[in-house]
């Protein structure tokens, strides 16, 4: 039963691009499953419904010296804070105000309008430049920015980021707030003055990486998989074809948004198929999740390898986690990376929808084990088949593992 002192004001806070509504709809989940009503209240989608005709893609738009502009941005910034006091004090107990937030005055107008239960501020920090990049890129494929090309539609976004760098000031001064680094899930600091009643359960939501439905994959048969070769850029076979048919019709009816895959070819050509029977689906090509490098055997057959480089081969059976190949990778230099591809990847989708990726037999298995415990050693023989995906639910409600056989 809900009570009235239990209400509470979420206020997201930080510079377009830094994760905040990722971190808006993971808690809008967390609380939902839990049967606590919960509601985002975002600006953003106020000004592309009721600003459409004011050329709301131009920088100019958000600079501060812009007063027509700024008035009509702080309108819509009202409407949500008098919605979200409205939703608390009717159905709902927890109202997100999703938005940026920057400026000391408009979270100011903030506590003075939401002075009926206590507010919360959580501000999204993201220093990782390439990232905040792909996700401007990402953002610029909205039809608001249809009539530009994507240079173009960069520039004006990087400019919009510049003019809000102008009116930013950092939590300090609210009575309780978050700041967080919302790439690695990190509290960088905190402060609680009041009782606030699911200040664990939103801690704990924030630093832990969630996963609510991944699909991972491996790329369906290359020529080079016929000939048992290892590395390079082959092809799909018309077997694989086949197999990446069958995995579209597997996804037919189930909705993902962003399909993860390497620079490969045979990723993507995996990935390309399962689109075609997806509505809205993009791909993203992600260089963390290019195959283990095999430096001087790239393009070699295991039985090559075996005959023409007999000091290779046994190396890498006596520890193959730790061997790395002359010029090449090993399991252990790939950790690092393969990290930061998933953490790049959770980013990047931001609505909790299905999440796939496709990559390849040892990348899986390295995102495999950051999900499942396996020992080191174990790692480079987690079993990667091409015609089964492996599905991970990793929330904190619930947990799923399983192997489904898609043809
Ligand atoms: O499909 C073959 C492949 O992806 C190679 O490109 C890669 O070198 C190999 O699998 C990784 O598996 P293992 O570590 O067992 O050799």
């Amino acid at each position: 039963m809900t009570t009235k002192d239990e209400r509470l004001y979420i206020v997201m806070v930080g510079l377009p691009s830094q994760g905040k509504s990722t971190v808006a709809y993971r808690l809008k989940d967390i609380f939902t499953k839990n049967d606590i009503p919960t509601r985002i209240f975002n600006n953003g989608q106020l000004r592309r419904q009721y600003a459409r005709d004011r050329n709301t893609w131009a920088a100019e738009f958000y600079n501060p010296g812009n007063k027509e502009a700024a008035g009509l941005r702080r309108r819509f910034a009202l409407i949500n804070i008098r919605r979200a006091r409205e939703y608390v004090n009717a159905a709902g107990e927890v109202a997100i105000l999703d938005a940026t937030n920057v400026s000391a005055e408009r979270r100011r107008t903030i506590e003075g309008m939401l002075d009926d239960h206590p507010i919360l501020f959580i501000e999204c920090v993201n220093n990782d430049c390439e990232i905040v990049d792909m996700s401007i890129r990402q953002k610029v494929r909205s039809p608001e920015f249809s009539n530009l090309s994507e240079a173009e539609a960069m520039v004006e976004f990087r400019k919009r980021i510049d003019y809000y760098k102008m009116i930013y000031s950092p939590l300090g001064r609210e009575r309780n707030y978050i700041r967080m680094d919302s790439l690695h899930n990190k509290i960088l600091d905190e402060r609680l003055t009041d009782q606030l009643p699911l200040y664990s359960r939103i801690r704990d939501c924030l630093v832990t990486d969630v996963v609510r439905s991944l699909y991972l994959i491996r790329h369906t048969e290359t020529y080079y998989n016929v000939d048992d070769r290892i590395g390079g850029d082959a092809e799909l076979t018309p077997k694989g074809i086949g197999q990446a048919g069958s995995l579209a019709r597997f996804f037919q009816r189930k909705k993902i948004s962003y399909i993860f895959t390497s620079e490969k070819r045979r990723t993507i050509q995996t990935a390309e198929l399962i689109r075609s029977l997806q509505q809205d689906c993009t791909i993203v090509h992600l260089k963390e999740f290019n195959e283990i490098n095999s430096g001087v055997c790239e393009g070699m057959s295991y039985d090559e390898i075996q005959r023409l480089k007999p000091e290779v081969y046994s190396a890498r059976k006596a520890d193959k986690y730790n061997y790395e190949y002359p010029g090449g990778e090993g399991y252990n230099t790939m950790k690092e990376r393969i990290k930061i591809g998933i953490k790049k990847a959770f980013y990047l989708n931001q609505k909790p929808d299905n999440i796939m990726i496709i990559g390849h037999r040892a990348v899986n298995r390295m995102i495999l084990s950051h999900f499942l415990y396996r020992r080191q050693e174990d790692v480079p023989y987690i079993y990667v088949p091409q015609n089964k995906l492996y599905h991970i639910v990793a929330t904190q409600d619930r947990k799923v593992f399983e192997l489904l056989r898609f043809c």
